[in-house]
């Protein structure tokens, strides 16, 4: 794999909402952490100028970032434009001609999936991609085959190591926190293992709705959207063994066999629910069918993992905003009584803050017997994210270090997974917005009931376990 520095970035959909919400400031931060210096190229077909693209910039910065009076004109120094149609020719000999003198250009391709088979062609017949890196927005196909097909497309044009497949969560330092708490404390590994875990659940809530993204949202899905990728992603840190060295194909390896040890999702085991008002959305169909929450339950068939039941659930329009996993210990032996035992558990918080804790039970502050729960902090961060995780990645392309993205047979076998149920038209059910997703997610629960996060107090005060869903109402949609 070659490690050297690339010589240009070129982002197809400059004029796009992800170049607008993201990308702009994840370059001015690279500029400013002296991490780019290269020629930035935008590309897209709007009828603009490289003053409008400039203006554009700048007012990305002023709503999603702050303008940093070094950095900023150094990037609008750095940066180019062209306009075209990705079908015409001569769009491509005038990405060339900016390209004049680069020899190991970074392609971002922040354009529409129906897109990407266009410009990966076009990229390579025109020359402009030899010695390339090429990168690519989930979602990454939309089932199996897709992923399949779109993976013989960009072989046929590039090298498996010139690909970079994003998955925003592997940029995420807390996302990569867990493998570090996990394999840098030996003790965690004594327990974290069939032998003492009962359960494992992951929860990515979000308290907004689809936002505007009506039309791109009713071609996805939640299962689609978020679990197939940023889920699994967290999953595979959760279950993964320690990888054999410390390069990234190792760490990438295990990744896949994590995946490799789960069964397709059978439809028992899946809950999908749509929030009650998403058929008025724009660009949302009257009688739609596409689920906005999902709650699926997993097994692992792995020498760590065999018996014990992963579930994951997500969703739009829940409670709050937090992505949490939550490993439940098996109960001790019963030398008091068993009602009176509480929840042991191991607590990864995501976001909104980044928390590692574990909850146990000490003697309540009266004279009872009865138990109190507790929960010891090992970590607890309230404003996690001092890097983005768009700019990680990004320099990490630049760099040459695929660590952090999705290779092909990990795409593949999470497609493999979710596959089964994303062909079939599975139930739907509806739930109040503000809700914990309709009820019949309670009947997919873990034992002991799903851990709803509770955001905005201190962590010691986190929600009692089994806390009551919030009741959601007769369903209609
Ligand atoms: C995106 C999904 O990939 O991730 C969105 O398309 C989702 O629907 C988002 O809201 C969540 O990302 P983050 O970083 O805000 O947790």
């Amino acid at each position: 794999m070659s490690r050297a520095k690339s010589d240009a970035l070129v982002f197809f959909g400059a004029t796009g909402d992800l170049a607008y919400k993201k990308i702009f400031p994840s370059l001015q931060a690279m500029v400013k952490a002296g991490r780019l210096t290269v020629p930035v190229i935008g590309v897209a077909k709007a009828g603009w100028t490289l003053d409008q693209l400039k203006a554009r910039a700048q007012d990305s910065l002023e709503k999603h970032a702050t303008i940093d009076p070094d950095a900023f004109p150094k990037l609008l120094a750095l940066l180019r434009y062209v306009d075209g149609d990705y079908h015409d020719p001569e769009t491509w000999a005038a990405l060339r001609k900016q390209l004049d003198g680069c020899r190991r250009p970074a392609f971002y391709l922040a354009i529409p999936p129906s897109l990407f088979e266009t410009v990966v062609t076009h990229l390579k017949a025109s020359g402009c991609g030899n010695d390339a890196r090429v990168i690519l927005e989930k979602p990454f196909g939309r089932d199996l085959a897709s992923a399949q097909e779109l993976n013989t497309t960009l072989h046929a044009n590039f090298p498996e190591d010139s690909v970079y497949r994003i998955d925003h969560y592997l940029g995420k330092r807390p996302v990569n926190n867990m493998l570090v708490f996990r394999f840098a404390n030996a003790f965690v590994e004594s327990f974290w293992n069939r032998n003492h875990i009962e359960s494992v659940q992951i929860t990515m809530a979000e308290d907004f709705g689809v936002q505007g993204r009506g039309a791109f949202y009713e071609q996805v899905g939640t299962v689609r959207d978020v679990i197939q990728n940023h889920m699994f992603q967290i999953l595979c840190n959760v279950a993964m063994e320690p990888p054999v060295r410390t390069d990234g194909e190792s760490l990438r390896d295990e990744k896949v066999k994590v995946l490799r040890a789960i069964p397709p999702i059978e439809e028992a085991n899946l809950v999908r629910g749509q929030f009650i008002g998403y058929r008025s959305e724009p660009g949302v169909a009257p009688n739609s069918r596409v689920e906005t929450f999902a709650a699926v339950k997993l097994e692992i068939n792995s020498w760590r993992w065999k018996g014990v039941p992963f579930y994951i659930r997500a969703g739009k329009n829940l409670p709050v905003t937090c992505t949490e996993i939550v490993g439940r210990f098996r109960k001790p032996p019963a030398t008091i009584p068993e009602q009176d035992l509480l929840e042991n558990h191991l607590r990864l918080r995501i976001n909104p803050d980044v928390t590692i804790a574990m909850g146990m039970t000490v003697m309540g502050s009266d004279d009872e017997i009865a138990g109190q729960s507790t929960e010891m902090l090992a970590s607890h961060n309230p404003s996690p994210e001092e890097v983005d995780a768009y700019e990680r990645l990004l320099t990490a392309v630049m760099d040459g270090d695929s660590t952090l993205f999705a290779r092909q047979d990990y795409v593949e076998e999470a497609w493999r997974i979710v596959d089964p149920v994303l062909a079939k038209d599975t139930p739907l059910d509806f739930y109040e917005p503000q809700s914990w997703g309709p009820r019949s997610a309670d009947q997919l629960a873990p034992a002991g009931g799903w851990r709803n996060p509770v955001v905005n107090q201190a962590p010691a005060a986190a929600a009692p376990a089994n806390s009551a869903p919030a009741p959601s109402s007769p369903v209609k949609p």
